[in-house]
């Protein structure tokens, strides 16, 4: 089973950072993000393989997780074994690569990816945001496990006067994740059977309020339909728009998660703050980076 990463946008909320470097590559503390990306794409049992899809503007993805033999020697040699490793890690990532070189939309990208999935479901990680623990997916894929392996995508409360920025779900809540009552029906842990799903609803037309978080697992039928999606809202390819094809044909599921689990990434200001959490977190990083904040005010 297979993971998508789609990472052939141009990152032009990053400029002039992106000019030359491919925003999957800016780092979160010592890391590129999209290996943090990927790494949680690897998580759930089963998942084998990653498959960026990139555009050729940017082959410095590639470079960072291909290996390269002379640069680990030169490290090597030079007694920075733990940097070595280190740098071998990303190597060692089952990652591959398809292309999209013109910006379609989200659907179209992913249907790059269609060959290569062997028509098994697959998971789709957005690459603006990380889970550190690494469990949403596996939490999604427990919800499809226990509903006839359905499709199940992540989903959470988000500000009404925010809904035309997402893709928007309705449906019914069914139960908690964990067996217990349900209290609250948006709460994280909730699973909701889905109905309809709209991509950037004005406020009068969304059907709920709780938006796609960026993680789905998905059954192959949608790659057929993403075949001949129509574009949708933006003019472009929507991957919405053929999960509610999907939702004609076949059940669907979502779980309600918790977006504060996950890093966002997606703006200069939420990568910043980002790192901040991280290196807060990070027990070698953390003490260094207090004192380098000194009596910062915030
Ligand atoms: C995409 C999806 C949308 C989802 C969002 C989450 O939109 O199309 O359904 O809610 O990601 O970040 P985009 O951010 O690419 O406009």
């Amino acid at each position: 089973m297979k993971a998508i990463i789609p990472a052939a946008g141009l990152g032009t909320r990053f400029l002039p950072a992106t000019k030359c470097t491919p925003k999957e590559l800016l780092p979160v503390l010592n890391k590129p993000v999209i290996q943090y990306v990927v790494e949680e794409a690897l998580e759930p049992e089963g998942v084998d393989e990653v498959v960026i899809v990139n555009s050729h503007e940017k082959p410095q993805i590639e470079h960072y997780f291909a290996e390269d033999k002379d640069f680990d020697a030169y490290l090597r040699a030079h007694g920075k074994i733990a940097l070595a490793d280190k740098v071998a890690e990303a190597s060692s990532l089952p990652v591959s690569f398809v292309y999209q070189d013109q910006p379609l939309g989200l659907g179209h990208a992913i249907h790059c990816a269609a060959g290569k999935m062997d028509g098994e479901p697959f998971f789709v990680l957005l690459g603006d945001y990380f889970v550190p623990d690494r469990q949403m997916c596996v939490r999604m894929a427990k919800v499809s496990r226990e509903h006839g392996n359905c499709s199940v995508i992540a989903v959470a409360p988000v500000p009404e006067d925010q809904v035309s920025r997402y893709g928007i779900v309705a449906g019914e809540c069914v139960g908690m994740l964990d067996g217990s009552p349900v209290t609250d029906s948006e709460a994280e842990g909730a699973v909701w059977k889905l109905s309809g799903m709209v991509e950037k609803p004005k406020t009068e037309d969304a059907p709920s309020h709780l938006f796609i978080v960026g993680r789905y697992l998905l059954t192959p039928r949608v790659m057929e339909l993403l075949a001949t999606q129509e574009p949708g809202a933006g003019g472009e390819i929507q991957l919405t728009d053929s999960m509610l094809k999907l939702l004609a044909e076949e059940d669907m599921y979502a779980l309600v998660v918790d977006p504060a689990e996950g890093c966002d990434t997606g703006t200069p200001a939420a990568w910043a703050a980002t790192n901040a959490r991280m290196a807060l977190k990070d027990p070698e990083m953390a003490p260094a980076f207090k004192e380098a904040l000194g009596d910062v005010e915030l």
